[in-house]
């Protein structure tokens, strides 16, 4: 089994050196993927952004900033990152839910661009901030994705203004002299198909035409990453051939001579750079089962929990043994915590070390430390191939330390 673009033998190195549960990132593989994705936009006035949701370490972020990527951000959290890391502001789209005033006076006062999604919202700007820049997320009524709970487009989705209440929106935008500088819309994540991606941004296009003063349409992210051996990827020549032939007809017609087209991928741009690491600790047969139990679990990885979400595991310490059937579960107590259910893995023993493939996206900015287990430490394979500590993963004693302090206690 591949543990491609990792190297096993590294893999091994770094799990032998600074122990498990780890993840790894490859940047040769996150360059790889923004360049690819660059080439298959050439001939349209495009800027990529970057969905920090999807991994936000910061070397991962310094990558994105020397490529030339803005940022998607949706919290005052990532926002403040992205802006101490030296992001420009006029680069940062800040998406965040159900923003409060103080939030938007912190997007302001920083400089960067809001993406309203709610008529009230936008109401709200004008009152405080009246003549503002606004950029207005849309609900195409489109949506898709990997899984129900990834899906933001559609009559059931709590996210964008629904686009045929666009009337409403030019109302509210010139009641407050808002100008409507952007116009965005995100109708899901992980979309492998290009069909779907073209019904939607064929939606934003039509509504754009409604807006002179546009400086730029973000068509959202979503573009999905094969996870199953022999899934398709996500066909770049046919969406170069679609969808941004038909933006580069689009551009040259709309009124705006500086129209500006953005791509918000997270998930493209980083699941196949990541690999979690972690020891089997248990082997166990029941009646009908055997378990694999690991050194992490849902709280580390959660996607499997959440979504059903299939990850490929590798067996690095023994590739060659003969498959076996394994429900590969977590440390966390709670049933949901599972990584594969009836899952073939070259025969397994206590001690051996897997890889959980493609979890560079969200996989440790999805962590959390549920039953008082510390995070992951992180390790940073730099282009040369050199890989780095670039977190370390605290003892239960640190980790018991830094709660309490918390609370004002020791
Ligand atoms: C507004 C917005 N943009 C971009 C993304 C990134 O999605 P993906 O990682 O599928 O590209 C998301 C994900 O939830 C999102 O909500």
């Amino acid at each position: 089994m591949s543990t491609h673009p990792f190297h096993p033998g590294l893999l091994k190195q770094i799990a032998a050196g600074h122990g498990t549960p780890v993840y790894v990132y490859d940047e040769a593989t996150i360059l790889a993927r923004i360049n690819e994705f660059k080439a298959h936009l050439e001939g349209i006035p495009v800027r990529l952004l970057y969905a920090m949701k999807a991994n936000h370490c910061p070397p991962l972020l310094d990558v994105m900033r020397r490529c030339g990527l803005g940022i998607d951000a949706v919290s005052p959290g990532e926002l403040e990152l992205v802006l101490r890391l030296g992001f420009d502001p006029a680069h940062i789209l800040y998406s965040a839910n159900n923003m409060t005033d103080h939030e938007m006076r912190y997007a302001v006062e920083a400089g960067v661009t809001m993406n309203i999604g709610e008529l009230s919202g936008l109401r709200r700007l004008g009152e405080a901030f009246g003549e503002s820049d606004v950029c207005v997320r849309i609900n195409p009524q489109i949506g898709a994705g990997h899984h129900a709970h990834v899906v933001t487009g559609g009559d059931r989705s709590k996210f964008g203004i629904p686009v045929e209440q666009m009337d409403r929106v030019l109302d509210v935008a010139a009641r407050y002299d808002l100008r409507i500088v952007g116009l965005h819309q995100h109708i899901g994540s992980g979309i492998l198909s290009t069909e779907i991606l073209w019904n939607a941004a064929a939606v934003i296009l039509e509504t754009a035409r409604r807006l002179n003063d546009l400086q730029f349409i973000n068509v959202g992210g979503g573009l999905g990453v094969p996870y199953r051996a022999g899934e398709a990827p996500l066909d770049l020549a046919e969406f170069r051939s679609t969808i941004v032939a038909s933006i580069r007809k689009f551009v040259a017609s709309h009124p705006s001579k500086s129209l500006e087209i953005r791509f918000e991928p997270g998930r493209y741009f980083t699941a196949e750079s990541g690999v979690l690491l972690s020891r089997v600790n248990t082997i166990k047969r029941t009646g009908s089962r055997t378990f694999a139990g690991l050194d992490t679990g849902m709280g580390h990885l959660l996607r499997p929990a959440l979504y059903d979400a299939w990850h490929t595991i590798c067996n690095l310490s023994r590739p060659d043994g003969t498959p076996k059937t394994y429900d590969v579960v977590g440390n966390i107590c709670e049933s949901a915590d599972f990584f594969a259910r009836d899952r073939g893995v070259p025969e397994l023993a206590e001690g051996d070390i897997v890889a959980i493939l493609d979890t560079g996206a969200y996989g440790m900015s999805l962590s959390s430390t549920y039953n008082m287990r510390p995070l992951p430490a992180e390790v940073w394979i730099h282009t040369d191939g050199t890989p780095e500590l670039i977190r370390r993963r605290l003892t239960p004693t640190e980790f018991a330390m830094a709660y309490l302090n918390e609370y004002g206690r020791r």
